[in-house]
């Protein structure tokens, strides 16, 4: 590691020419060091498509074990539902995306959908990017009709399994993508959910008679939304509750933010210990510090000085309480307290059970209240789905952030253990 610190000016000479000891930096030097060391129009890029992606082996064999399942010729085989879900920050859009990467390699056709496209056929054909025209009226004019309208044209084949039993790509098979997949409750009237359902049970027991995947990502809250929608069964282990990256892949990707992005000149494992050290394997975290990491070695010409370091380190720790914070917001103070005090009793590596937590807010309100407490809590990710169906506050610095701002917070209650 360098001694010196480019990013400062340089110290002034005295009359004698000897140089006069820098001041010490304050907090407030270290904040303006590197917020002028970031663009302007900068913007965090702690969401989605990860630009260098580490880890989650078993999550993509066992993808690539479904796609050979799909393309197997027996009865219900064709077709599956593949559902990660997670807290908002553990790097689901990112696993879809390489999901969809290591689809379209091995040769399906990958096609982004929304909820609509489950049950609006022109939706889902123009998201399988074609102009979608009925078969009886499918001549050169019709189809560029339909595409200059956009058409709603599908007069004769009524719905969106004829579009993908028609129309869909004859590749090895077809992967359809949809994020946020939690949204689909709401998002769908009552009027369509009887077509959504339909589509949704083709796709997933394998109706269409082509392999077809439908790759979805959401909230801890997805699964419900899609047992509410009809699928009550997913296959074994077709569900996965993302939860943190290992150490290797975690220092795999701080390593690459400093070497690629930054440009770092020399060994960066001081700089991914420091890093690793504050990020718990948490994909949020990681971007979080490394980003800005990869900023200031660049603006520092490829240097990882001290300073540097603990500018990095404090934007970094900006930015995971700004996420803690964005996890509670929707919560009231007198709900935050209650679950700091409840946490507090426990340490950070708890699971509970669902009826547990349930019960922390059942002493406070009506159980139809504490019911809709609990599915905010986990919809936000404050609490995740471990892979045994518990619930668990999934980063342990999250744990200790609750227990620290709320447990304390003076209020009537008594005190309530897990
Ligand atoms: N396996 C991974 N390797 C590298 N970066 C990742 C990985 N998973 C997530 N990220 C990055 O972490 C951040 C948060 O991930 P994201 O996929 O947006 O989370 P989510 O969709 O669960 O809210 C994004 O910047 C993403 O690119
Ligand atoms: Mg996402």
């Amino acid at each position: 590691m360098q001694k010196s610190d480019n990013t400062r000016p340089a110290p002034e000479k005295d009359a004698l020419g000897s140089h006069e000891a820098p001041p010490a930096p304050t907090d407030s030097d270290l904040t303006a060091q590197i917020a002028s060391a970031l663009p302007s129009g900068y913007y965090a890029k702690d969401r989605g498509y990860a630009k260098y992606f580490h880890g989650r082996k078993e999550v993509l064999s066992l993808f690539a074990r479904l796609r050979a399942d799909a393309r197997q010729e027996r009865p219900g085989g064709q077709g599956t539902t593949f559902l990660i879900q997670g807290a908002p920050g553990a790097g689901k859009t990112a696993l879809l995306y390489r999901c969809a990467e290591e689809a379209e390699k091995d040769g399906w056709t990958v096609a982004e959908i929304n909820s609509r496209a489950l049950y609006d056929p022109a939706t889902m054909s123009r998201c399988l990017g074609k102009p979608y025209v009925a078969q009886s009226r499918r001549t050169l004019g019709a189809a560029w009709f339909a595409s200059l309208l956009r058409s709603k044209t599908v007069a004769g084949i009524p719905s969106v399994y004829h579009v993908l039993k028609d129309i869909a790509p004859k590749t090895k098979g077809l992967l359809l993508v949809l994020d946020e997949v939690q949204r689909i409750g709401s998002l769908v009237s009552h009027q369509r959910k009887a077509d959504v359902e339909d589509t949704l049970e083709q796709i997933h027991n394998g109706g269409v008679g082509s392999p077809v995947i439908l790759l979805a990502g959401g909230l801890g809250t997805s699964e419900d939304a899609l047992n509410s929608l009809g699928i009550s069964r997913f296959y074994d282990g077709c569900v996965v509750n993302l939860g943190r990256l290992s150490p290797e892949p975690e220092r795999a990707i701080i390593r690459d933010w400093l070497a690629q992005d930054g440009g770092a000149k020399g060994d960066v494992t001081p700089w991914t210990d420091a890093i690793a050290r504050e990020t718990h394997g948490w994909p949020q975290h990681i971007i979080a510090f490394a980003e800005p990491a990869a900023h200031i070695v660049r603006s520092n010409r490829g240097q990882m000085t001290p300073r540097g370091l603990e500018a990095v380190l404090r934007q970094g720790q900006q930015r995971k309480e700004n996420y803690y914070f964005a996890r509670v917001r929707k919560l009231e103070e007198q709900d935050r307290v209650v679950l700091g005090r409840a946490l507090s009793t426990r340490s950070a590596d708890t699971s509970f059970r669902g009826s547990e937590v349930l019960g922390i807010f059942s002493g406070e309100y009506s159980r139809a209240k504490a019911e809709r407490i609990f599915e905010l809590i986990v919809h936000k990710g404050v609490l995740a789905r471990t892979r045994e169906g518990r619930f668990a506050v999934p980063i342990p610095s999250m744990h200790h952030w609750l227990v620290d701002q709320y447990r304390r917070a003076r209020t009537q209650q008594h005190d309530i253990g897990l």
